[in-house]
């Protein structure tokens, strides 16, 4: 069930029900979210009418704090009730604001299959359910994200935190690309560095209450994808392949280290699996026949989709337009997604 279903539309009993209501409409500045699903509300208390309300500061400059409490004051002002609202700050990190339900990781141990791309595409088939959702890069030298999204705005914060930047859709996002003076710069970094900075996007932005944080990891299974798994709280992998030589290697060196690391696989993709080639009806293997049947048997989890190679996919990630993206194959996709992450939390 999505966070917005279990918050229910009921009409609200007490004063306390009345002001968490109000406050679900007071976005924070940057971040097109509420102080609630940033989990920012710390506590409320009421004597005699007059309301405290305590919000952790984190991730907030001082501005986006007067900003918010100017907010907090006008709406609760329609509460009859209320004789006077106070707004307090307290001191928060980032970690201990976030809720996270689940932590997907996409993987393989190759370049160039898709895994930016079923990142992408797992992310807006949850947010379409209603999920919340968050996309962490954590490719630091060759991050993708931001430009299949179209973003590139930075991203807002203080120094108590930084606020992943909202795609169009509302989906949150981090990458390092948001976080370069120029998109082209190129990360030089070795390994200690780009395992902080991954380090960094899960402690210190403020994801706050998400159903789903999608992680993209770097090909292979090196220095990015070890502290992923050993740093984050991974709910399940998805691990990407084509159907080209080779790929059963690739395939179990995901497999291994996911055994390695006790981290728990949902299930793989076949990617650029066949071309329906236009106007002729015709379908073409054009990296050899499926290989998914096999791979999933590799991996012990199930098959999940089978995309194909669809210039449309690919015009509309040069563009910044993935959101735009629907198809049948997708609509399959995020219904074995479901039925596998069922299968695993019951
Ligand atoms: N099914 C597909 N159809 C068309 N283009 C695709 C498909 N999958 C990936 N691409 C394109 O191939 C390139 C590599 O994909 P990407 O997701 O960046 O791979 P990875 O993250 O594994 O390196 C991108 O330009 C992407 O748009
Ligand atoms: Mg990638």
């Amino acid at each position: 069930m999505t966070r917005a279903n279990r918050a229910g539309n009921q009409q609200p009993k007490t004063i306390e029900e009345e002001i968490r209501k109000s406050l679900n409409g007071v976005l924070v500045p940057g971040a097109n979210r509420s102080i609630n699903g940033l989990n920012l509300i710390r506590d409320i208390s009421l004597s005699d009418g007059n309301a405290g309300i305590t919000l952790a500061s984190a991730a907030l400059n001082s501005e986006a704090q007067n900003w918010i409490a100017a907010k907090i004051k006008e709406t609760c002002s329609n509460i009859a009730q209320l004789k006077s609202v106070d707004v307090l700050f307290t001191d928060s990190k980032p970690s201990e604001l976030n809720d996270i339900s689940h932590v997907i990781a996409v993987m393989s141990g190759k370049g160039g299959v898709g895994k930016s791309l079923i990142a992408s595409l797992t992310g807006l088939s949850l947010a379409r359910q209603g999920y919340e959702v968050g996309i962490l890069d954590a490719d630091i030298t060759g991050p993708s994200i931001p430009r299949i999204f179209g973003i590139d705005s930075r991203p807002g914060g203080s120094d108590t935190g930084i606020l992943p930047v909202p795609s169009r859709t509302g989906i949150e996002i981090m990458s390092i690309n948001l976080l370069l003076p120029n998109e082209d710069d190129a990360i030089i970094w070795r390994g200690p560095l780009i395992s902080r900075t991954i380090t960094q996007f899960w402690e210190e932005v403020l994801w706050g209450r998400l159903d789903y944080l999608i992680v993209d990891l770097p090909p292979g299974t090196a220095d990015a994808s070890l502290t992923v798994m050993q740093t984050l709280p991974i709910t399940g992998i998805v691990i990407v392949f084509t159907p080209q030589n080779l790929v059963e290697m690739i395939v179990k060196k995901a497999v291994n280290m996911a055994k390695q690391m006790s981290k728990p696989i949902l299930g793989v993709v076949e990617n650029m699996s066949y071309i329906d080639v236009p106007d002729t009806g015709k379908r073409m293997e054009l990296f050899g026949s499926s290989k998914g049947e096999e791979m999933a048997k590799v991996a012990g989890a199930p098959l999940l989709a089978q995309f194909p190679i669809d210039p449309e996919l690919a015009i509309l990630c040069d563009q910044g337009e993935i959101e735009r993206y629907d198809s049948e194959g997708l609509s399959a996709f995020a219904d074995a997604f479901n039925q596998a992450m069922s299968a695993r939390v019951s």
